[in-house]
């Protein structure tokens, strides 16, 4: 694109992470604990919500004047948001944008897939950390079933949106888990993402200990299904990609605390009462409500946005350590993942 922006370390702007909520029916322990997000949590109301015209409005100057080609929406749960549908038919509509995902818990998707699809998604990202109705139950807070979910892949793919699992892999959680969900989705024709379990907000009370590390969880597949590293997709993909040897299928693995990826990170996050987040990790962002509310004009919300990324210099993962485990984060649900 010609109007790539480059930040401190001359990484461009290209994937653009859109939070429609910070609500979600499910309490997972590493993301909403529920003895924090309880029945009293300040969830944002309404009007501090950007509506779909301002996350449009913004969404076109973020590609028009700063090349962003990926849209992802996320939450929270975003299907926990009204007529979803209707902002990604609008999204779509956007020239430049070659790339609509979402990622979700998939429990909702029975009932929404067919309209999602129908709008011009053409991607999920569906959350299943477990295969075992007590152990999925305890993560997910709400003893959600695991058929509950796998109702919701099957749905997506019914209507041919392209799938892809993501687990957060915890020590003692459910590692245990690795082969069978790797056997799982292989037979089944899905790509299995495991993610490292991250110090994400400061709620999860996270632990180094806790991680269970993207070389350990290769080691253990390749010993049951032999695998081989293979090429990411495209230059800044987060999660390293292996494949079963002799097949076509692969799994991925999103290793932000053993093996960072900041240098080649491209991603930007919006959150759903319009703050700008430029890392997953940060401790404050900028807000883009006000000016979107005070009558700027698309030119100088550009210049503005412009220049937060040209200042961009972001590596969380690269730099963690003891010290910046304990600094204020935002969360997970606010913020998307
Ligand atoms: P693809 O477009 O399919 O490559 O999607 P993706 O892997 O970028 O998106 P997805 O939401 O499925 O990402 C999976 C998880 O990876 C996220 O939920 C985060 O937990 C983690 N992740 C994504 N981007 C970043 C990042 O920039 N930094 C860190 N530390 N983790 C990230
Ligand atoms: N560490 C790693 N992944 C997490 N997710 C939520 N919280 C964490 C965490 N602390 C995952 C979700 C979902 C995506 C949005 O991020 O399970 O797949
Ligand atoms: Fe909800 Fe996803 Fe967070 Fe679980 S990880 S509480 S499903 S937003
Ligand atoms: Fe990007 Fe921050 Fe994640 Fe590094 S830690 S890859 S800079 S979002």
């Amino acid at each position: 694109s010609t109007n790539t922006i480059y930040d401190h370390f001359n990484r461009p702007l290209r994937d653009l992470r859109i939070s429609v909520t910070d609500k979600c029916n499910f309490r997972c322990t590493y993301c909403m604990p529920a003895e924090i997000f309880g029945p009293d949590y300040p969830f944002l109301k309404r009007n501090e919500l950007l509506s779909y015209e301002e996350i449009e409005r913004l969404t076109k100057i973020f590609v028009h004047s700063l090349g962003v080609q990926k849209i992802r929406i996320t939450g929270g749960e975003p299907l926990m948001r009204k007529d979803l549908p209707h902002l990604i038919n609008k999204i779509k509509q956007i020239n430049g944008v070659c790339d609509i995902a979402m990622t979700t818990n998939g429990s909702l998707l029975p009932k929404h897939a067919q309209a999602l699809k129908e709008a011009g998604l053409s991607r999920v990202s569906i959350s299943l950390d477990s295969l075992n109705d007590e152990v999925f139950g305890k993560i997910n807070g709400r003893g959600v079933t695991v058929k509950a979910v796998m109702d919701g892949i099957d749905a997506a793919a019914t209507v041919g949106l392209k799938v892809k699992i993501n687990m957060v892999v915890k020590r003692g959680m459910n590692d245990h888990e690795i082969i069978p969900m790797a056997k799982y989705f292989r037979e089944k024709g899905h790509i299995l993402r495991f993610i490292e379990y991250m110090d994400v907000g400061n709620t999860n009370k996270w632990n180094l200990k806790d991680v269970y590390p993207k070389k350990q969880i290769i080691e253990d597949i390749h010993q049951v299904m032999p695998v081989e590293a293979i090429d990411p997709n495209y230059t800044g993909e987060v999660a390293s990609r292996y494949r079963y040897i002799g097949s076509d299928a692969e799994i991925g693995v999103i290793s932000s605390v053993s093996d960072a990826f900041c240098s080649t990170c491209n991603r930007a996050r919006l959150s759903a009462n319009g703050t700008l987040y430029t890392c997953l990790f940060a401790s404050k962002g900028h807000d883009l409500r006000d000016p979107l509310r005070s009558k700027q004009s698309d030119e100088q919300l550009a210049e503005h946005l412009q220049s937060i990324w040209h200042g961009r210099k972001d590596r969380y993962s690269v730099e963690r350590s003891e010290s910046t485990t304990k600094r204020t984060k935002i969360e997970m649900s606010h913020i998307g993942g």
